[in-house]
């Protein structure tokens, strides 16, 4: 099984989000040993569950953060409790979050025992080998080198298996790799140790990310 995460950052409003996915909806045929995760910002995830729901499409959700609370007044925060039903999977520490919101270990190590403790499945993004998360069994690890992400540099397959091995992960932890995968280099990753891609720039038009899964 191939993972495909779609992950949108901060960007469409709920016009471009519900074209994106009439379209993506057209030309999306579920395929064999892929699954597609979508992460759209926080507003479009119950319209999104609702129509895959109703529409029983083979696709899952995932949220691209959720607050180190696990509920109370804390205003304008999004916590697991809040998700949970709603998102199989969440992102955990993108280093887009690390640097512009100084989200530091011990809060991404929380974020992770409330993603648990909410049934929702942790995707751990790390850059450097230190980030990994040790005493706690995280089913997704992402290498997402820092020079790689939104660069148009993506990583070769070589270094990227190279960091995996530096990991020394369990048998039962799945390694993504993300950083500037677009259609035409997905074909260099043909090794199955790379479980999955968090996609950004190329998932934000339906076409081409659909191109990125059929090439992956
Ligand atoms: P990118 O983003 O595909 O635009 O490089 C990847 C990510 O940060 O998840």
């Amino acid at each position: 099984m191939r993972y495909f995460v779609a992950n949108w950052k901060a960007n469409k409003n709920l016009n471009e989000a519900k074209n994106w996915l009439n379209v993506f909806l057209k030309i999306y045929r579920p395929q064999k040993e892929k699954k597609v995760i979508l992460a759209p910002p926080f507003p479009f995830l119950a319209l999104f569950k609702k129509i895959i729901d109703q529409k029983k499409i083979d696709l899952e959700l995932a949220s691209q953060d959720l607050s180190i609370y696990e509920e109370g007044s804390y205003t304008g925060e999004v916590t697991a409790k809040t998700l949970q039903g709603l998102v199989k999977y969440t992102i955990i520490g993108h280093s887009e979050r690390r640097i512009n919101f100084n989200e530091t270990t011990n809060q991404i190590k929380n974020k992770i025992n409330l993603a648990i403790n909410y049934h929702i499945q942790p995707m751990l993004c790390l850059s450097k080998t230190s980030e990994l998360i040790k005493n706690q069994f995280i089913p997704f690890i992402v290498y997402e080198p820092i020079e790689s992400i939104g660069t148009g540099y993506n990583k070769d397959q070589k270094s990227i298996l190279l960091f995996r091995k530096k990991l020394n992960l369990k048998f039962n932890q799945l390694f993504f790799y993300g950083g500037s995968v677009n259609k035409d280099n997905i074909k260099e990753y043909s090794s199955r140790k790379i479980n999955g891609f968090l996609i950004g720039t190329a998932s934000l038009n339906p076409t081409e990310f659909y191109q990125v899964i059929i090439n992956g």
